[in-house]
């Protein structure tokens, strides 16, 4: 059976005092109410990685990531963050693709196979994220926008090397909207994204990759988009910033 996870996206929010706050009442509230077998993630700005991780490290339930990371491992890359880096203060998880990424910052399916590399070959594993925009979805253009961000992000991979890879949907028309994908529209792409990775991979490679879904996914929606057969948990911005709302949103699997 593949992995079952709920991952939080934080963002650039919370100050450090806030995060801490919010990250221990969240391991507390684990503790005592989760009861299924589903993992938890909090992806956190970089400097809090370090108090996070050593918080988490007597919580098997809970990890910690990283949002993004640079593709070298050092170098003159002034203001610039590494996957060895963030390996070195506890981390296990960073978030690549993220939709913002590559709209603000330019980040290329290109980069994204580099940075992908550095996370794997520093014992990370990435969060992929991939997903189309309203635009490419109202053009029909959706499955082959998907397509080459896969294929062109992860596909240059091994089969042992993409076993570490958690993917995730998120149609950029549904983040920080309100708009959420109805769980027919996710599980139609998360059908598709499935089928890609077989094609590449093989069935048994495919059937024990996790596929989260992201995009305004909050309590109430969370059931119903986590029982559709190919969306194994979720990716959490706006509800991962309250810890009542985040645990919640990890609780649609208990
Ligand atoms: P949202 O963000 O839940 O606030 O829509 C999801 C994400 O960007 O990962």
């Amino acid at each position: 059976m593949r992995q079952k996870i709920v991952a939080g996206n934080w963002k650039m929010n919370l100050d450090y005092n806030e995060g801490l706050s919010i990250f221990s009442e969240i391991i507390n509230m684990v503790n005592d109410e989760v009861t299924g077998k589903q993992s938890v993630i909090v992806c956190c700005p970089y400097t809090y990685l370090h108090s996070l991780s050593a918080l988490a490290k007597t919580h098997p339930k809970v990890s910690v990531g990283a949002q993004n990371c640079h593709q070298e491992d050092a170098g003159a890359y002034t203001g610039e963050i590494s996957a060895r880096m963030i390996k070195s203060v506890g981390a296990e998880y960073v978030i690549l693709g993220h939709s913002e990424r590559r709209q603000h910052f330019g980040e290329t399916n290109l980069v994204l196979s580099q940075k992908t590399n550095a996370v794997l070959s520093n014992s990370l594993k990435p969060i992929f994220c991939v997903g189309e925009t309203l635009e490419e979805r109202e053009s029909g253009q959706f499955f082959d926008v998907i397509k080459s961000q896969i294929s062109e992000g992860l596909f240059h991979l091994d089969a042992q090397q993409f076993g570490q890879v958690v993917l995730a949907y998120e149609p950029v028309w549904a983040i920080g909207t309100g708009k959420t994908a109805t769980a027919a529209q996710a599980q139609e792409i998360h059908a598709f994204i499935r089928k890609e990775i077989a094609t590449q991979f093989g069935q048994s490679v495919a059937d024990e990759t996790t596929v989260l879904y992201g995009g305004s996914c909050n309590p109430k929606n969370a059931k119903e988009l986590f029982s559709e057969p190919d969306i194994d948990g979720g990716l959490i911005g706006g509800a991962s910033l309250k810890s009542r709302d985040f645990v919640d949103v990890v609780k649609a699997f208990n």
